[in-house]
């Protein structure tokens, strides 16, 4: 499904997530050999931003208050990306001496600094002089070490300084003020501070993200997280079901694009699902048909394929049910989940991919019943393709994607031989799916020898009539 990362400006000029975005004239910054420092970096965000950093080529210092769950992420990425690439420091970012002190690590480690990414934050109204602490001082504080040590009037190598704010940055969230109000004031520092670097001369870009909600543990809800407004915390709830939650490596994708674009500087990236929908009727008035296609195949990276084959699935199915029922004004339509021949059979070498399309095809059939059975006058089906030829199969015949199980690579063969379907085909079935009005929870495979519809098992029913005395 599509996500928005939207350039927060006066003209509200639209980026696409790309890694060298297209239309984009502006030069692109080489990651290789570069040095992070991501504050935070132990889980959630700043886990995601150290993991595509290191991926496109960097060298990463995570900086993490827990300790444990820092060393655990350090070894992971060590494992991953070479241990040479990557190290821990324990830090508490509202420490002034903490914070120098891994500024100092890292280029006794690693020579240099060109990215900073202050990252860390908590969600606190109870003990919110701590919150401020963290989430703007030590944000303002880590800003001023980096341009410190990054600034060209002083020797330095220029860079890059990313800082994560939220939407409650530029928006606000009524139950939860004193966060709101630290985010804001992420946000106008690093517009003033970018100003302020570029007049100068630094050569030291410095950027705002501001993603919705996104799936980390800063999400769990306790009491503490709301503080005085405890009382108010369903609309809290209401907010994640208005908007759904992102997951990190659609967020990191943007932050990617932060770092990496060199025309950026002072800008304000929002990030958002609902902008994807919401545009869409701004232009057509309505959605009656939802395609959940979007997939990758990538079982070394698994999480990420879990994230945008399965999760984001689920986040389209429900947007779209909530744009289309006609209980809540909508016109009713269609969606169609695209799931593989991999969602109903074993496949050797890929067991993740597997797995994520196994859960759509279970997903899409059981809210296909519950989406009838409310009268909502949405139909979701599945859609389960044999090998198709598009640039997706390239990952059978990359080891490197071949995740644990990569030494079996030489069992597959030449995979140009593999026989393969083409997309008009898929189409076909594809537009069955969307335009036949009987069909409803209806799975249906695409093989060279044509389309069928898939009868489970009567056995394999789950009738909870029965269930219940
Ligand atoms: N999750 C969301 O919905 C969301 C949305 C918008 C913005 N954000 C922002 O993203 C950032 C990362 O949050 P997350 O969602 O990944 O949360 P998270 O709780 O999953 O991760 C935060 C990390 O920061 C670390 N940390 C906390 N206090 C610290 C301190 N004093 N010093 C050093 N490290 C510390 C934690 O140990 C943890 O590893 C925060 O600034 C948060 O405000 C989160």
């Amino acid at each position: 499904m599509n996500h928005r990362f939207r350039e927060q400006s006066d003209n509200q000029h639209t980026l696409r997530p790309s890694r060298t975005p297209p239309g984009l004239s502006t030069k692109i910054m080489a990651l290789i050999g570069k040095v992070a420092l991501v504050t935070g970096a132990g889980q959630g965000l700043g886990k995601g931003f150290s993991d595509i950093l290191l991926k496109n080529g960097a060298k990463v210092a995570l900086l993490d208050i827990n300790e444990n769950i820092g060393e655990n992420t350090r070894a992971d990425f060590g494992k991953g990306y070479g241990e040479d690439r990557v190290c821990f420091f324990t830090c508490d970012v509202a420490s002034v001496e903490q914070l120098e002190d891994a500024f100092q690590k890292t280029i006794e480690r690693f020579g240099r600094i060109n990215i900073m990414s202050n990252n860390a934050g908590i969600l606190n109204e109870t003990n919110w002089e701590k919150m401020v602490a963290v989430n703007l001082n030590a944000v303002i504080r880590g800003t001023y070490l980096a341009l410190q040590h990054m600034k060209k009037d002083t020797g330095g190598e220029g860079g890059v300084i990313v800082n994560t704010a939220s939407l409650a940055g530029l928006g606000f969230l009524l139950t939860v003020p004193v966060y709101t109000a630290t985010k804001h004031g992420v946000v106008g520092f690093t517009r003033a501070v970018a100003g302020a670097s570029e007049e100068s001369g630094y050569g030291v870009r410095i950027n705002a993200l501001c993603p919705g909600l996104v799936k980390t543990a800063l999400l769990d809800s306790t009491s503490e997280r709301h503080g005085q407004f405890a009382h108010l915390s369903h609309l809290s709830k209401e907010v994640v079901k208005k908007c759904g939650i992102l997951e990190v490596p659609v967020v990191a994708e943007g932050f990617l694009q932060l770092v990496m674009d060199e025309g950026k500087n002072g800008a304000v990236m929002k990030i958002t699902h609902e902008d994807a929908f919401q545009k869409t009727i701004e232009r057509f008035g309505r959605i009656h048909i939802m395609s959940n296609n979007a997939g990758i195949m990538d079982e070394t990276n698994w999480e990420k394929m879990v994230a945008i084959n399965l999760n984001a699935v689920i986040q389209g199915t429900y947007l779209a049910l909530q744009h289309m029922k006609k209980d809540t004004g909508g016109e009713g339509g269609v969606i169609v989940n695209i799931a593989s021949m991999a969602g109903l059979a074993p496949f050797l070498i890929f067991p993740v991919y597997a797995a994520a399309k196994h859960a759509v095809v279970g997903f899409s059939r059981s809210v296909a019943d519950a989406s009838m059975m409310s009268g909502y006058g949405v139909r979701i089906n599945t859609l389960c393709p044999t090998a198709v030829s598009t640039p997706l199969l390239g990952a059978v015949a990359d080891e490197k994607k071949n995740g644990p199980f990569s030494h079996l690579f030489n069992l597959i063969g030449d995979t140009a031989k593999l026989r393969k379907i083409e997309v008009p085909a898929v189409a076909e079935g594809f537009l069955q799916l969307v335009t036949d009005e009987d069909k409803n929870g209806a799975v249906m495979v695409v093989k060279e020898e044509g389309c069928s519809y898939v009868d489970f098992p009567k056995e394999f029913m789950l009738d909870l009539k029965a269930h219940i005395p």
